[in-house]
């Protein structure tokens, strides 16, 4: 049986979705698109072979025929959508962050809490990308003994308009805040954040050097410099007691020539990240045909939203924040 998709947003994550959705998605099949400008929904849909557009989300939301929802609109709107289809009982992937703080993403929390079952999936597509689960799974082997820190790399051409400092760590840093308590399995305790001398092409303080502590005593650092100019480049290296673990940025062959190696860096997210976008996709596609859940839950996506706040606090007050350690609910297991 094939679920039918509804997509809220169709700015650049929600057009990419709706391509992903009725292109390379088996199991699915694309029913509609809201977006607040219905023009743009009405592009996507048009592009995409959805065959319903609306400016009203909560419509999408009540269709019959969508039977699950991807929530690609802006960061403050999530947890309104998110628990709207809570209570419509329809499965959801929301994209990152859950929610811009933690007192609003505990609303998702809550609304999942009393429908009593799990219908969030989030939008941290970096648990399905190649790099991350290799290294991963290289750690668990045991082979290269204890993880003891994290070296991680965020740098964007350009920053949207709309950043600051603080956005750099609640939206962009928000994946490395996942991906490091996913790839350790380990929960952030400590943030401290130092501000870099100010790129004269940045109007926020860019770069940033945000350092977490872990319970298991790692370090993960990060490295946000979101206006660098020259390309999109993520890349990581986990130090372990034996050896190091890394993955590059490129994905593309290397070219040697006149002298030099080159490899072509992605613009953007996009192209970086395609193939965890796909897996992501198929396997929230597949949670819902088999019940059983995927990638990370809403509690992992307010977890986020815990460290993310405490990051903030660290980047005001220019000193160390502790992390509260939230208890887990049974749902969450
Ligand atoms: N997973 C990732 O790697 C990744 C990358 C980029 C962005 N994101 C997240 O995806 C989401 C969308 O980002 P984007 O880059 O596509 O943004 P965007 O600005 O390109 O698109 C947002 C769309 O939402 C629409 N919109 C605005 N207010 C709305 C509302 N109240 N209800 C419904 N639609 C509304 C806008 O008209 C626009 O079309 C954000 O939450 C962002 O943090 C995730």
């Amino acid at each position: 049986m094939s679920i039918g998709v509804g997509i809220i947003g169709a700015g650049i994550m929600g057009a990419d979705h709706a391509r992903i959705i009725a292109g390379q998605v088996a199991g699915a099949h694309l029913v509609a698109i809201a977006d607040a400008d219905a023009s743009r929904a009405r592009a996507v849909a048009a592009e995409t072979g959805a065959g319903r557009a609306t400016g009203d989300p909560y419509e999408l939301i009540a269709d019959p025929a969508v039977g699950a929802v991807l929530i690609a609109s802006p960061d403050a709107t999530h947890p309104d959508y998110a628990i709207a289809c809570i209570k419509a009982g329809k499965p959801v992937l929301c994209e990152k962050p859950l929610a811009p703080t933690a007192a609003q993403g505990m609303r998702v929390i809550e609304a999942e809490l009393s429908a009593g079952r799990r219908l969030v999936q989030l939008g941290f597509m970096r648990r399905f990308d190649p790099g991350y689960t290799d290294i991963k799974g290289l750690l668990e082997t045991g082979r290269y003994g204890a993880a003891l820190a994290f070296h991680c790399i965020h740098r964007n051409a350009t920053a949207a308009p709309h950043f600051d400092a603080a956005a750099a760590i609640v939206s962009s840093c928000s994946h490395e805040i996942d991906i490091a308590r996913f790839v350790l399995s380990a929960e952030l305790t400590r943030v401290q954040v130092f501000r870099a001398r100010k790129s004269s092409l940045a109007t926020f303080d860019d770069p940033l050097l945000v350092v977490f502590e872990t319970d298991k005593g790692q370090i993960v650092d990060v490295e946000l410099f979101l206006n660098a100019q020259y390309g999109y480049d993520v890349r990581g290296e986990l130090v372990c007691e034996t050896g190091c673990l890394a993955f590059g940025p490129a994905i593309n062959t290397a070219v040697r020539h006149s002298g030099v190696t080159a490899t072509s860096l992605a613009a953007d997210w996009r192209p970086r990240f395609a193939t965890a976008y796909r897996l992501q996709n198929q396997a929230w596609i597949g949670s819902i045909a088999s019940g059983r859940p995927a990638g990370a839950s809403a509690w992992d996506g307010y977890i986020v939203t815990t460290v993310s706040d405490a990051g903030v606090r660290a980047l005001d007050l220019r000193s160390p924040v502790t992390i509260a350690q939230e208890k887990r609910p049974a749902l969450y297991g």
